[in-house]
């Protein structure tokens, strides 16, 4: 029989391996993360009995106001993480302000951001959603965390990762030393390793960008868009509408996602996706797996975030697709580009 590796397991021999100085709450923070993608399944499993059973997770309804599956899957992910004294601060995609650790508990060296359930549009489709996170070390210094803990660029992250909610629940994480992936076993409630060291194939099969939306692209974009339509790519069309999934795969198959800045909406000029709680966190995975993620002018993961729910445009895979995307937009979309960089500011690592 092959061996068995639990997360637990797994993220512990990290540790020891890599880091045997380090104090333990790391691991521990992981193995809390693990225990809440089990809670979210449960609830996710449940999503479409809702409307008989009451809110997600909740079997003694009556009268009981019914809540929608992101909202209370970003009230369990909180509420999971504030009292264990691992954490200075959080933020979530769902919450406007950053989320303090409550004064009656003590704080941690960490400050986790998450998106609860991305694509939780499709919750009502039965299609496969996921949970997004990203850890970074805590920077600020008084007694509770400061939103200096969650505006850091992504080169910064001290892990990130994501769960998937789908015909199997996975969970695949990165701490800086290759991107992991492990199944859960309902059977045993245990996550086990099923996908150790993923590597972004060299070949890609799949692009994924919604052409629904080719009349609002600026020039650069269509044009790339077409590019990677042509026979010489060799790429097949998936499209999901799940981010969190649409970059599983593209992860596992090789290729490139993308989600571009479009003028459909005044209001949001790049694009919809948000840098901290979805871009950030797959682009360190992506990095970590041998790809790429950029804005369509440098890598994501230089990006100084100047508010916790600023949006970017994102295309991540192979390196060499992505960076086509970038050439296109650089000829092409100049005075775009011009009025993007007088708003968002790239950091040089030291
Ligand atoms: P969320 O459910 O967290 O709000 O995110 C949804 C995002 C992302 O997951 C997905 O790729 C994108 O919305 C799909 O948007 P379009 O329907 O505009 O393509
Ligand atoms: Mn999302
Ligand atoms: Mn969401």
């Amino acid at each position: 029989m092959a061996k068995l590796i639990t997360i637990e397991r797994h993220i512990l021999e990290e540790q020891q391996a890599h880091f045997p100085e380090a104090t333990g709450t790391f691991t521990n923070l992981m193995y809390d993360i693990a225990l809440v993608a089990k809670q979210i399944t449960h609830l996710t499993s449940r999503a479409g009995l809702a409307n008989i059973l009451g809110a997600a997770g909740d079997v003694n309804v009556q009268g009981e106001q019914q809540q929608k599956l992101d909202v209370y899957a970003d009230d369990l992910i909180y509420r999971m993480m504030d009292h264990t004294g691992r954490l200075c601060i959080m933020g979530s995609e769902e919450r406007p302000e950053p989320l303090h650790i409550p004064d009656k508990y003590p704080t941690g060296p960490y400050a986790l951001l998450y998106d609860p359930l991305d694509g939780s549009s499709n919750i009502d489709y039965n299609v496969s959603i996921g949970t997004i996170f990203s850890i970074h070390r805590r920077v600020s210094t008084g007694d509770r965390g400061t939103i200096d803990d969650l505006l850091q660029p992504g080169y910064k992250m001290v892990a990130a990762g994501y769960t998937i909610y789908g015909s199997s629940t996975m969970l695949v994480y990165s701490a800086g030393i290759g991107v992991h992936g492990f199944t859960l076993d309902p059977n045993i409630g245990e996550f086990l390793l099923s996908h150790p060291n993923i590597r972004i194939p060299s070949k890609p099969k799949y692009y994924s960008i919604n052409h629904g939306y080719t009349a609002y692209w600026h020039d650069g974009v269509r044009q790339y868009g077409q590019w990677l339509t042509q026979p010489e790519r060799n790429l097949s069309l998936r499209y999901i509408g799940s981010m969190v999934v649409d970059f599983h795969r593209t992860l596992l198959s090789g290729g490139v996602f993308a989600y571009p800045a479009d003028t459909r909406d005044p209001d949001k000029p790049f694009g919809k996706l948000r840098l901290n709680y979805e871009c950030a966190p797959l682009a360190f995975v992506a990095e970590q797996a041998g790809g790429y993620a950029s804005d369509g002018v440098g890598p994501i993961l230089n990006i100084q975030p100047q508010d916790i729910h600023q949006r970017v445009p994102f295309f991540v895979g192979n390196r060499d697709l992505v960076e086509k995307a970038e050439e296109f937009i650089d000829q092409h979309d100049t005075e775009w580009v011009e009025r993007y960089m007088s708003e968002v500011q790239h950091v040089v690592p030291a």
